[in-house]
Formats: structure tokens, sequence, C-alpha cells
């Protein structure tokens, strides 16, 4: 069984068609999707938004549900000056940019795990960069040339870099700036990831983040970000799970 959450409705929204045999249950304020996805056994959620949110989802998945392992989808916003709206970032080491237990331990350790940052695990992120990579090559079927235009969505790239994870929607020149020099190998920042890897860490199963940058972490991170999420986001999410589970099943 494996777990696939995404933060916002519309991050999982499309996967739901696909869901065969679908069982629906609410639990915690929360609707999971039950059933198999190009055949295997799936169960899809929203968490909804922030890392408490995402932890207790993550953790309802294992326990209730036996997941082997976590997919999150979702958006992000660039700290790396090259990323563009668009780009899709794999997650390779998961911070926690709102860790801070100074002076008892160091900036960013998570308490008592001795440890900055989450890591992925190569098998799983090679298959979401060739999932990845299979969503781009057939993407005009997923998001229109006009929906592409409107975010300047030309050629967009494929990173496997690390990400941070806070309880803050950075859109502050000022924030983004501290993120950046505090963790320089951050490429994005978004709010539930490391909350997920730390739980799939602890319960010592894998977990992978895939994420699309919708913004660029500063003032106008706001700007057409409910029609991002509607018209892109929500179309990544789906070509690129869909793409995982053929990789995954070794399907065409
Ligand atoms: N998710 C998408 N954009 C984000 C941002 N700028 N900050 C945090 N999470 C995000």
């Amino acid at each position: 069984m494996i777990g696939i959450m995404g933060a916002m409705p519309e991050e999982i929204r499309h996967l739901i068609p696909h869901i065969q045999n679908v069982r629906q249950q609410e639990s915690g304020m929360r609707v999971y999707y039950q059933g198999t996805l190009l055949g295997t056994p799936v169960v899809l959620v929203f968490s909804r938004i922030g890392k408490v949110a995402a932890a207790t989802t993550a953790t309802n998945l294992i326990l209730e549900y036996g997941v082997e392992e976590i997919i999150f989808t979702g958006v992000a916003g660039a700290l790396h000056p090259d990323l563009r709206i668009g780009d899709v970032v794999v997650g390779r080491h998961l911070y926690q940019h709102d860790m801070d237990a100074t002076p008892i331990m160091s900036r960013f350790e998570i308490p008592l795990l001795g440890r900055h940052f989450f890591e992925t695990a190569p098998a799983q992120t090679d298959r979401a960069l060739a999932a990845a990579k299979r969503f781009f090559e057939g993407m005009n079927q997923y998001v229109s040339e006009q929906e592409k235009a409107r975010f300047h969505i030309a050629k967009p790239e494929i990173v496997l870099g690390d990400i941070a994870s806070g309880d803050v929607f950075v859109s502050a020149h000022a924030h983004k700036t501290d993120i950046q020099e505090s963790l320089p190998s951050v490429q994005c920042v978004e709010m539930e990831g490391a909350a997920v890897a730390q739980v799939c860490y602890e319960f010592g199963i894998p977990c992978t983040v895939i994420r699309t940058i919708s913004d660029a972490a500063n003032e106008s991170s706001e700007l057409d970000f409910p029609r991002f999420i509607e018209t892109i986001a929500s179309n990544y999410s789906e070509g690129i799970v869909l793409e995982w589970f053929r990789q995954y099943n070794g399907l065409q």
C-alpha cells in the first residue's frame, strides 16, 4: 500500500478519478480515498497546509492504512535564482527551516534525532525524476499552451535538490534571504515535506517529495497563486504521480 499526499484539494483532485474500486473514509477531519491506482493499492489524501497537518496525516496513513511508503506532491516557492515557475524539484535532503532550539542545540537540529535534515532514498528519487521527465515529454496532454504561456512556462527543468519546510508562506525578501544564507543548498521552500519525511524516518519507511515551483518566495508570491494551483499544479500532480506508478509497475 502506497500513500499519496498533497496539502490542498487541488493537488490531489485529478487523481481521484484514476483510483479504481475507490472507498472513501473520513477520519480526523481528512477524507482518505483507498483503492488501486494502475493496479497498485493506494490511499490518497490531502492533509491541509502545514507541518502539523502533514505529520498527523502521514502518521494516520502509516498506522491506520499500513502504507509502506509515502509520496508527497505539491507546490513550492523558489529560493535558487535559476528556478523558474513550472520547474519541478524532487527532494533530496528535507530541512525544517523554522526549527530552532538554540542555544540548547544547533540551529535546524531536530531534537533528539541528532540530525539537521531527512534524506530521501535514491530508488524513490530516481523514480520521481524519471516520472517528471516522462510527464514533461507528454505535458501537452495535461496543460494547455494557453495556461503555460500565462505563467511563462517554456522549457521546464527538473532538479534533484534540497527542500526546506516551515509553517510560513515565505513572501518577504528578508525572510527568503535569511533561509538562503543559513541553508545555502536549499532550492525551494514549502510547508509540509520535511514533516512527512520526519514521520517516515521515525517509522522506517521511504518518502518522496515532488514540488512544482509556483512562485519566487517573495513579495509577488500571492499573485496568480490560486490560478496556478487550479490550472497548473493540479495537472502536474496528476501527470507526475501517474507516471510514477507507470515506472513503479514497469508499464509504458
Ligand atoms: N508553497 C508554495 N509557495 C510557497 C512559499 N512561497 N512559501 C511556503 N510554501 C510555499
